[in-house]
Parts: C-alpha cells; structure tokens; sequence
C-alpha cells in the first residue's frame, strides 16, 4: 500500500491542502489507516488547546516498532534500514538490515525488560551515535516504556536534572566515546551524574570504546555480558495516547522542560512529513546529521526513515574529521541522495573552503535540507550551487522540538524553493500570524508571531510533571492557538519566512538555551552577584553567548574570572552553552519595573551603541554610558 497523500506536484500540494482544511479529521484518519494498529480509534481527534488536553486517535492501541520494522519484513527484511559510519575513517562501515534491526531491538528489549523495565517507566539514554542506541530507543519502545535521550554533549549535572525530573531508573551509554581525535569517558559522567540523583538507578552500558570504567556490583550491566534471548519480543500494545517518549528543551524561563510525545500521532505524523518533504524513493539512502540526542534525530533519523522502510545513514563523529571534507567524502562514496543537515555546518563548511565540493563527485544528491536555525542568504546560496551544483531541490524546514515534526517547508522539489524562507505549510498544518494583542493579521504580505491554529497530530502533550507550565508556555500566550515563540514572516506567495525567537530564547548553532538558565549557571561563580545573557549574532554559529556579569568584589584579573565563569557554565550545562563573550559592568540596564532590557544588552553587545532606541523607560538610563564603556575589548 502507497502512503496516502504522497504529494507529487505542486498541484496536488494545493489539492491536498483544501481537502484537509474542509475534512481535517477524514485526512489525518486516511493518513492513520496506512499503519497497522492493534485496535482501531474511536475518535480521531478530541480535546483542545485552552486546556491542552488534545488527544488522537482515541481508543487505538499500537506499537510503533511493529510499524517500523515488522510490518516492512516481508518485503524489505534483507534491505539496509541503516549504514552506520564510524568516527574514524580507517574503520570499515557497518550494514544493518531490517531483519538484522528487527532481532536486534527484541534482544534489547528482553535484556531491558530482565533489568526490571517495564510499560510506563523511564529509561534515560545517554549514548553517541552508534547503531546500539537506536536499538535502545526502539526497544523501549517495543515494551512501551518511554525513552528520554540525553544528548551526550550535556554535563553530568544536567544529566542528573533530567534522570531526576523523569524518575529514570534506568541508564543505559556506552563505556566511553568517540569525538573526532578525542576519546570521550561516558560511563565517567554517568557516574557523576547519578551522585546527584536520589535511589537506586541501574545502568546498561554498550562497550564502545574499551575504556577503564567504575563499576558498581549489580546496578551496572554489560550489554554483551547479558544473555541473549533470541526469541521473539512481540510488540506490547500502546494506547495511542500513551507516552512514547520525553525530549528535554530549554524555554525562556527556569529548568528545561520535558517535552513529551505520545504514540499514534507521532507515528502517523512522522512518517507522513518524512516521505513527502524529503520525497525519499525506495532505494534511496538518506543523510541526516543531526544527533539523536535532539528532536530532529528522533523524527528524521530513527523513527521517520523507519516508518517509511527508508535506508538512512548514522554517523558518529563530528563532520570536519579527520578533515573538513568528511561529509563530501561520505556522500561521495555511499552514494547519499538526501542530505539533511544544519546552517551552522553549511556556514562553517563554507568558511574552510568553499570550493572543496567541487573536488568530489556528488551526482547521487537530489536533495538537501536544512534546519535549526534560520539559513542565511549566503550559506544558502553556496550550499545549493556549491554542494547541489544548482540542480538539487533545497529545503528549508521549519519546526521545533514541540512540534514534533516539520510544519513549514517547501516539498522536495515539487514547489520552488525561495532562499531564506522556510515555505508553506504541509496539509494538516494551520500557522498564522497574530499581532502582539493575538490579532490574526491576513495582510498578504505581513510580519508578526508564529501560531498554529489547528491541533496536528505529533503536537507536544504535556511538559513532563507539569501540565500548568505547558498550559502557560504555548497555550495561554495566545487564546485559541499554539504559539510557538518565533517571529515570521509571509510574503505574497504564503511563504513563511522564520526572522527568529521573540522570547528569551537563544539559537547556538541549532541547539536552543534559555537565557535564564545560563545566567543561573553563570550566578554559581562565587563573586559574580547578578548577570544578563544575550544572544548576539555569530558568523558561524548564528548566535553566540554574550554574557553581563555584575561582580563583587570587581575582578582584579579579568581573563582569568571570565575562564572560570567559562568553566562553570560548561559544567553545569555542557559545553554547547561556553560563553563567547563575557563583559563585566557595574549596572544592567533595567526597567522601573526590574525587567532587564535585553534589547540595550543585544545592540552593545553587536557594538550598535548607535542604535540603541529608546532608553527613556530605563530606571537609570546613565547605566548605559557605563555599559559601553565597559564592553570595550
Ligand atoms: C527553534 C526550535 C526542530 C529542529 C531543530 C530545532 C528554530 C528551527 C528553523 C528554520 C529558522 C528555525 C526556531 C524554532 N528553527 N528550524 N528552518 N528556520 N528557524 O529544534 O531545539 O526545538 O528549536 O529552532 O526558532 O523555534 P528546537
């Protein structure tokens, strides 16, 4: 059976598009029944956004693995699902089949169930990217417990915040890991992490690199030392609402938050946005870079591809070694027809060499994408010449970690790319944009917020643990609709143009951070009493850290307390959130009301000290004289 709704042209996209505006439940049910469920819905859609008690496909039971591997065996058992590529060059490519996929998941999922795993609980996974943490996803969910995968770049720390805010019992990573020419102790950072967590968590470890590690007696279990069960492991039935997993992102204020998704809408909507933006072909193999640590690795790398029966490639190391022609080389030689990467690494690919392309011979390459952050018209312009040598589709996908999937894009190349905006929405999807009162603005060619009017399938649930925070984070801003924290654009086609967050929100090379919880992490240094972070354009990384410390006493050795502030942030977030700039100053700039104004902070910061707008609301506007004298290099 074809997927249904596989748009080919641009025709069918406006199509499809009318139909799922007038029958929106007949749609997403035709799109539903392509997949095998245990027990059919009764309703296909319930609840609403005031309360966020949205639900589909009531009544449905299902397991998504038997639908990303048991369904596609009797035609696709000897076919790759995935090409796993080492870290280091020397070290040969590893083939898995769906069979091979298929028996691999169900070993894992006895082993996690012999360790004491079962429906409902929480396995935290904290592994590089190898084919094993897949399988630990997919054999989580096989038994229907929820994943929650830590990217391996957080710290202990913030490993911990998440083991503790999930109630994990469960760890499973791998001894150690591979970075580039870096050898990286996992096992090491677990341990720590689980110091700072309360009762007893086992963990599962995967030998990877053969590192020394701690071991403690009955709570930490080799993989390869358990037995193998090779009997099957059928698929436990899942309600369609049960929770398939949690992904932890930052927000404008406090702790990150757990994200959770649940099953049936997930499913339906991550194979639906996979199979037409990527218009991927049987046979094809598809590239996506992103770890599985973030919610593009979720979507687009395991469960997407899976559903869809695709062939994908899972690569380990980081895409400039040993040398920044890495990915031209892997796509060279496997033949990669879909590439599906970040502006951050086209921007610094670029920046090593912007010929180096040409060296190699892509002809395999259809298809690029991009995502993360906004692309600009640079970057865009050399990754479709450069790299797609003018004749590859581009697109621009837009979509966040509560979305669950991409919403705003152009489609392969069935509708023409337009460079520096994302494109219009898939069928099913209903964005707006709203003044900052909520008022819907139709004008054809307008700027505002970003909403969704409509519930979707794969949308966010809940917050793990704390419904209100969800209620007030997406639902109340903005009664009536979702609101997802980005400013756009649409122009006089319908084309969405992402201009960036409107909330306290940060964009560092595609990984997002909530300004507020860098700041805490910032305050842990002992003499730093109060500080602001703003993010501040970076050439290559789209924004960087900028950070306002106020100090006492004022620090006699500035380099030295901006290292350790540096030092600390690292290893209370992880690395991704090192600061790049950090500026002592007496005062912040704030409102009468003690509101910081991020703005003032942003324009000095980019040295616009010429630019600075309207200071007249500030309790003491002669700060700002102090501030630019204080950012002076
Ligand atoms: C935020 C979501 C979902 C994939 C990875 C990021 C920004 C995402 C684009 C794009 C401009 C984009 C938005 C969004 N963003 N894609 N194509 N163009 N901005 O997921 O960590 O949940 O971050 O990333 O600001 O709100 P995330």
């Amino acid at each position: 059976m074809q997927v249904p709704f596989q748009l080919q042209s641009i025709e069918d996209y406006h199509q499809v598009y009318a139909y799922s505006k007038t029958h929106p439940l007949d749609f997403w049910s035709q799109l539903a029944s392509y997949y095998q469920w245990m027990q059919p819905w009764h309703t296909v859609c319930e609840g609403g956004f005031d309360q966020a008690d949205v639900r589909w496909f009531s009544g449905a039971k299902l397991n998504i693995t038997a639908n990303c591997l048991d369904r596609h065996l009797p035609v696709l058992a000897q076919q790759p699902a995935f090409t796993w590529v080492p870290n280091d060059p020397r070290e040969p490519y590893v083939v898995i089949t769906y069979a091979e996929l298929h028996q691999r998941v169900q070993q894992m999922a006895w082993n996690l169930s012999h360790l004491g795993v079962s429906k409902g609980d929480r396995v935290a996974i904290y592994m590089p990217m190898i084919p094993e943490t897949v399988v630990a996803m997919l054999a989580c969910a096989r038994l229907g417990a929820i994943h929650t995968v830590v990217f391996a770049g957080f710290s202990a720390q913030s490993l911990a915040d998440r083991i503790n805010d999930a109630n994990a019992r469960l760890v499973i990573c791998t001894d150690g890991m591979y970075r580039g020419d870096k050898t990286i102790d996992v096992k090491s950072v677990v341990d720590e992490a689980l110091t700072a967590v309360d009762g007893e968590v086992r963990t599962l470890v995967v030998q990877r690199t053969s590192s020394e590690v701690h071991w403690r007696p009955n709570l930490d279990f080799w993989l390869h030392e358990l037995e193998v069960n090779h009997a099957p492991f059928h698929p436990v039935a899942t309600d369609a609402e049960d929770v398939l997993f949690i992904l932890y992102t930052s927000g404008s204020t406090g702790k990150p938050k757990g994200v959770v998704h649940t099953t049936g809408g997930y499913m339906v909507y991550a194979g639906y946005s996979f199979s037409n933006v990527f218009q991927y072909q049987p046979g094809d193999l598809f590239w996506c870079t992103a770890d599985v640590g973030w919610i593009t690795g979720h979507t687009y790398l395991v469960y997407g591809p899976l559903l869809a029966g695709a062939h994908s490639v899972i690569y380990e190391g980081v895409p400039v070694y040993p040398n920044p022609d890495r990915c031209w080389q892997i796509i060279e030689r496997l033949k990669v027809n879909q590439f599906y990467t970040a502006p951050t690494l086209i921007r610094s690919l670029m920046a090593l060499g912007p010929d180096r392309p040409s060296s190699f011979n892509m002809p395999s390459l259809k298809l690029l994408g991009t995502v993360g952050e906004p692309i600009n018209e640079e970057a865009w312009h050399w990754y479709y010449s450069q790299v797609g040598k003018d004749r590859c589709a581009l697109v621009d996908t837009w979509w966040q970690t509560e979305t669950g999937g991409i919403l705003l894009t152009t489609l392969g190349n069935i509708m023409p790319p337009k460079p520096t905006f994302a494109g219009l929405p898939l069928p099913g999807v209903h964005p707006k944009i709203i003044d900052p009162q909520g008022n819907e603005i139709t004008d054809p060619d307008t700027e505002g917020l970003l909403v969704v009017a409509q519930p979707w399938p794969s949308m966010i649930r809940t917050t793990w643990g704390d419904h209100p925070r969800c209620i007030s984070t997406y639902f109340s801003p903005f009664k009536g609709y979702y609101f997802t924290g980005d400013g756009a654009r649409r122009d006089e086609h319908g084309y969405f143009r992402i201009s960036g967050r409107v909330d306290d929100v940060i964009n560092v090379s595609g990984h997002r951070l909530g300004t507020a919880e860098i700041e805490n992490a910032v305050n842990e240094h002992p003499i730093v009493v109060e500080s602001a972070v703003v993010g501040v354009h970076h050439p290559i990384k789209g924004q960087g850290i900028c950070v306002f410390a106020i100090c006492n006493p004022f620090p006699e050795h500035e380099d030295l307390v901006r290292m350790e502030i540096a030092e600390e942030v690292s290893r209370i977030i992880g690395k991704i959130a090192k600061p790049d700039q950090i500026w002592f100053v007496k005062a912040l700039p704030k409102t009468r009301s003690g509101k910081i104004m991020r703005r003032i902070l942003r324009k000095i910061a980019e040295g616009h000290c010429d630019q600075l707008g309207d200071t007249s609301t500030l309790l003491d506007p002669s700060v700002v004289d102090d501030l630019i004298a204080a950012c002076k290099p």
